[in-house]
């Protein structure tokens, strides 16, 4: 008796005699002599046929073999009489594991993905909501991949820190301090007496630590969560979600950029090639162009622009958009998506942006009022990845935290990378799950983690 997975059931190329699979009935069909039980244990997006005939099931099993209930299943594996599978399992004994009550929310219709969030822990056993996480995991083996061959050093930033990278002020504080008792002293809290005796957040970004490890290792990534108290509510913000940050010593801000473009083509070309059957599912139920979506990114090389000329672009575009086009700002979503979908068709990297837009760590330009920073936009989704080359000089860099009042002894050992052997260096930060929805179609991220948070929502 061999325990088999469903995948590799499906894919034998003989019979086997006899073999155990163990997953959730997902459908049953009885006729007088027989029961067909599909079975799925969510290593594929394929069920398995169990045929059973009816002696096997009596009783009070014949009635718990339902829809959601786990059951282990022995028999042959043999060639299918029926259409639409090659193998189905012949079975010669069926234990009942786990029986599903009769309220089991999943059945077989097909249900909406507002519903299918509201019982996010049953969901993984849908087709959909299967094909999705089996997807991020080869994406993320893919990242992995893609930096160790490489020779990219994995570096694991702190969750916990101190600093706010991105300035924006979009923190979670990590206190242990009790709400209901804490030491206010002059009016304010005293955050000496919290647990690391200062104030503490969830991180934005590892952003300073992998920078720190690049001027010790030269080439250096981190993949993690990345945490955002930003009160936006929509399809492509999440409060938590995971980012991938790699950064190079000795590399200019092209270099970066030309590091992004393989990297997003490389995780596109790893999942057209090893998730054939999962996108197949994607392609019938999200997005009908999304393989042909795919090769383009794979084929065409990615555009350039600097901001300016996408500033130049949106005005001449004549187009009513809902926010002002900022020439010291940033880009809006809508902007952003107009500049990728509608005028370029095409994915595009922007760089060379307002001084005054950015945080205190890009690279000035000689120009003194743009930085060197970039963004990759993509269609569907618009900001793909955000990067810049880093500000190494030490009088500059001193003169911008000036600029954005930062105190800069909360920040000594970022400036000692500057004292001691400072080289130019470069990285960038790809949402991890806007990459998921770009390879999917799927159109809102709380679809693809695997228990979303966002404001207002943390069951689960
Ligand atoms: O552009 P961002 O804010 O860049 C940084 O954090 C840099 N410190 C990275 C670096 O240079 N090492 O974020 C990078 C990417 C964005 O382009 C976007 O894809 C994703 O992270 N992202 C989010 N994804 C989901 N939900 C959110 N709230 C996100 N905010 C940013
Ligand atoms: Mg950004």
């Amino acid at each position: 008796m061999r325990r088999t997975r469903i995948i590799d059931a499906l894919r034998s190329d003989s019979e086997i005699d006899s073999v155990l699979i163990q997953g959730w009935v997902r459908t049953r069909r009885d006729t007088k002599e027989l029961s067909f039980v599909e079975v799925n244990d969510g290593t594929c997006l394929k069920n398995i046929q169990v045929i059973v005939e009816s002696s096997l099931l009596e009783g009070a099993k014949s009635v718990s073999i339902s829809t959601g209930s786990a059951v282990a299943v022995k028999g042959s594996l043999v060639e299918s009489e029926g259409k639409g599978q090659r193998w189905e399992i012949k079975a010669e004994t069926v234990k009942l594991i786990g029986k599903a009550e009769e309220s089991y929310p999943l059945q077989k219709k097909r249900h909406s993905n507002e519903y299918l969030r509201e019982i996010a822990h049953l969901r993984p056993r849908s087709n959909f909501f299967g094909c999705v996480f089996r997807i991020r995991n080869h994406l993320s083996y893919a990242v992995h991949r893609f930096f160790q061959d490489r020779k990219f050093i994995y570096v694991h930033t702190p969750i916990i820190t101190s600093s706010d990278c991105e300035g924006a002020g979009e923190l979670f504080q990590v206190t242990s301090l009790d709400s209901a008792a804490l030491p206010i002293e002059k009016g304010e809290v005293n955050d000496a007496k919290d647990f690391f005796s200062r104030p503490t957040y969830l991180t934005v970004s590892g952003q300073f630590g992998v920078e720190a490890f690049a001027l010790s290792l030269s080439n250096v990534y981190s993949f993690g969560p990345t945490f955002r108290a930003e009160n936006s509510n929509t399809s492509r913000h999440a409060s938590e979600f995971w980012m991938i940050e790699p950064e190079m010593a000795f590399c200019d801000l092209e270099g970066n950029i030309k590091l992004a473009e393989e990297f997003v083509k490389f995780l596109v070309d790893d999942v057209v090639e090893n998730c054939a059957d999962d996108l197949v599912l994607f392609e019938r139920y999200v997005d009908r162009g999304l393989r042909e979506r795919l090769r383009f990114v794979s084929e065409r090389p990615f555009l350039r622009v600097s901001h300016a000329e996408a500033i130049e672009v949106l005005k001449a575009s004549n187009k009513t958009f809902e926010y002002p086009i900022e020439e010291e700002g940033n880009l809006q979503s809508e902007h952003e998506r107009y500049l990728t979908e509608e005028h370029f068709e095409s994915p595009v990297s922007i760089y060379d942006f307002p001084r005054a837009s950015k945080p205190f760590y890009m690279r000035v330009n000689d120009d003194e009022k743009t930085v060197r920073a970039m963004d990759v936009l993509v269609p569907g989704i618009g900001e793909l990845i955000g990067g810049s080359q880093r500000e190494e000089r030490l009088d500059l860099l001193e003169e911008n935290m000036d600029r954005h009042e930062i105190d800069k002894t909360d920040y000594w050992w970022y400036l000692d990378l500057r004292r001691y052997g400072t080289v130019p260096h470069s990285g960038f930060g790809l949402g991890f799950d806007r990459m998921l929805m770009f390879v999917t179609g799927v159109s809102n991220i709380r679809d693809v983690i695997p228990f979303p948070r966002t404001p207002g929502n943390a069951e689960f």
